[in-house]
Formats: structure tokens, C-alpha cells, sequence
């Protein structure tokens, strides 16, 4: 089924100048963006965001890194978009990542990895809702 997802664009792929050569990666790959924005994020906004990972040893770390430059959320559409997604995102840790994912390509370290994409259809929806109204948003 046609679905969306949530991505993020993350402070270490802004500060190298690589948003264009990522999404050249997601757009090869047949996903649509219908709705992309640059923004700062702020503190409260980076730890409600990765609220489900707020225990864990690294968070403090991630919010700082997520509020260390620029980041580009967006909206991407297609078929299976969410699995898609995670797929050229490739895994969490560059060091895993298969060839040819933008992790393996671009990310420099399991902090500064590049991209976020939503795990599962719920997330996303919660995750796009988040940042976008409905009318910013055009297929
Ligand atoms: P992301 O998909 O944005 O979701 C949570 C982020 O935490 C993850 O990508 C990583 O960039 C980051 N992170 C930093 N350290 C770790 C770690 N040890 N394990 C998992 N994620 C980590």
C-alpha cells in the first residue's frame, strides 16, 4: 500500500552539505517527498522527540547532537514507504550498514548517522504529526 514516513536530515549530513545527494538516494529509489522543511531544533523539541529513548546511556548525547546544527525533517511517500525507507537508510551503526545505504555511504559514527527514518506505520504517523500540519503536506 502507498504510505508515508518521517525522515530527518541530521546535523552532521547538513554541515557537509549532503541533503541533496541523500534524498538524490530516496528519489532513485521511487519515494516522493511531499513535505520537507529546514529547521533548529530546539532542546524540549529533540527530547520529547527521542522521548522512548530517554533511559538510555546515550541520550544525552543525541539530543545534544541533534541540536548541534540545522536539521531537514520531511515526508516521504511511496509504496511500503516505511520498510522502504529503513532499507536505503540501511542499519543504525555505519559500521553494519549494507553497502550502498546512506548509512554505509554518508554517516559517520552510530551518533552521527545521517538520517532518522520512523520504525513502524504508527510511529510515523505520530512522528510526522509532530512536525507537520496536514496543509504543509502535498502530494
Ligand atoms: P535514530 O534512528 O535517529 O534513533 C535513535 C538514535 O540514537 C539512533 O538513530 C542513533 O543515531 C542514536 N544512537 C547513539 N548511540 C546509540 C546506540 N549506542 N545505540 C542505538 N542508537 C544510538
Amino acid at each position: 500500500a502507498t504510505e508515508q514516513t518521517f525522515s530527518i536530515l541530521k546535523p552532521d549530513a547538513t554541515r557537509r552539505n549532503l541533503t541533496g545527494a541523500i534524498n538524490a538516494v530516496y528519489e532513485k529509489a521511487g519515494l516522493r517527498i511531499v513535505a520537507q522543511k529546514r529547521i533548529q531544533m530546539s532542546q524540549a523539541m529533540a527530547e520529547t522527540f527521542y522521548g522512548v529513548h530517554k533511559e538510555r546511556p546515550f541520550f544525552k548525547d543525541l539530543v545534544s547532537f541533534m541540536i548541534s546544527g540545522p536539521v531537514v525533517v520531511q515526508v516521504l511517500e511511496g509504496e511500503n514507504a516505511v520498510a522502504h525507507h529503513r532499507e536505503l537508510m540501511g542499519a543504525t551503526n555505519p559500521a553494519n550498514a549494507a553497502e550502498g545505504t546512506v548509512r554505509k555511504l554518508f554517516a559517520e559514527s552510530i551518533e552521527a548517522n545521517s538520517v532518522h527514518g520512523s520504525d513502524s506505520l504508527e510511529n510515523a504517523a505520530i512522528e510526522i504529526a509532530y512536525f507537520f500540519a496536514g496543509s504543509e503536506i502535498v502530494g
